[in-house]
């Protein structure tokens, strides 16, 4: 039996969602639209409610060009790293749209928000991280129903970039995100087109009981 619509086309957007480098436009957001998936970020589940996440929203091209410009030289660092075969198949692979794409939205994690007692996090500090991360995948969902692309940047040091936006020593910057119109969404991965990963079966990640114990399918 097939789920109903509504639930379909949930699933139909989480299955849509990819990492977008290659495929912005450039074209501007409608405010009303970036107000919405800003919106759906800042819904998200937080621990303790302390919602300790922020949202900087980078037009400028200088300051995206200097973003770019430090991508680059730690996609350098990160190939330096590779021998061989890896070294061949990461220099076919884009890692990074930021001056294609239509803004910046830079997301960051503010530990002191709501602290001391953040209820939920006493035991697990990584617990205030977390909750960023879903503010991101909220902000990532919603951009896809919205017909807008999202490309996660991660070659950066958290230095650099709190230096490039004036953020805070005690704010983590957590991501810059890419973000949108986009020609097209890619039905498979980048990573997995390029031959660098493919995703896992289910089954290799599902156990029961306790770790390790794999059900015969
Ligand atoms: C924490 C995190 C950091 C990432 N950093 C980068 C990055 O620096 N550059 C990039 O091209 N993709 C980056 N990605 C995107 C992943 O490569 C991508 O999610 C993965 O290959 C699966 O593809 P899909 O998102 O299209 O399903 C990142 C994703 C996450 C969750």
């Amino acid at each position: 039996m097939s789920a109903p619509t509504e639930v379909a086309e949930f699933y139909d957007v989480l299955f849509r969602r990819r990492d977008v480098r290659g495929e912005f436009t450039g074209a501007p957001i409608e405010a009303d639209v970036l107000d919405r998936v800003l919106g759906a970020a800042h819904a998200a589940p937080s621990v303790g409610l302390s919602q300790p996440w922020d949202f900087v929203l980078v037009r400028d091209r200088d300051t995206r060009r200097s973003f770019r410009d430090h991508v680059q030289a730690e996609r350098s660092v990160f190939a330096a790293s590779l021998d061989g075969e890896r070294a061949e198949t990461f220099s076919r692979i884009k890692v990074e749209g930021v001056l294609e794409s239509s803004l910046g939205v830079v997301v960051t994690y503010d530990a002191d928000r709501g602290s001391p007692a953040v209820l939920g996090r006493h035991a697990i500090a990584d617990a205030g991280l977390f909750s960023v991360c879903l503010a991101i995948q909220n902000l990532w969902l919603a951009a896809t129903a919205e017909g807008l692309g999202v490309g996660w940047v991660s070659f950066y040091r958290e230095d650099f970039l709190r230096r490039l936006l004036g953020i805070p020593q005690r704010v983590r910057p957590v991501a810059w995100l890419c973000l949108g119109p986009v020609e097209r969404l890619a039905d498979t991965p980048d990573l997995e087109r390029h031959g660098w990963r493919s995703r896992l079966p289910l089954h290799d990640v599902v156990h029961h009981e306790r770790y390790g114990q794999r059900r015969e399918r």
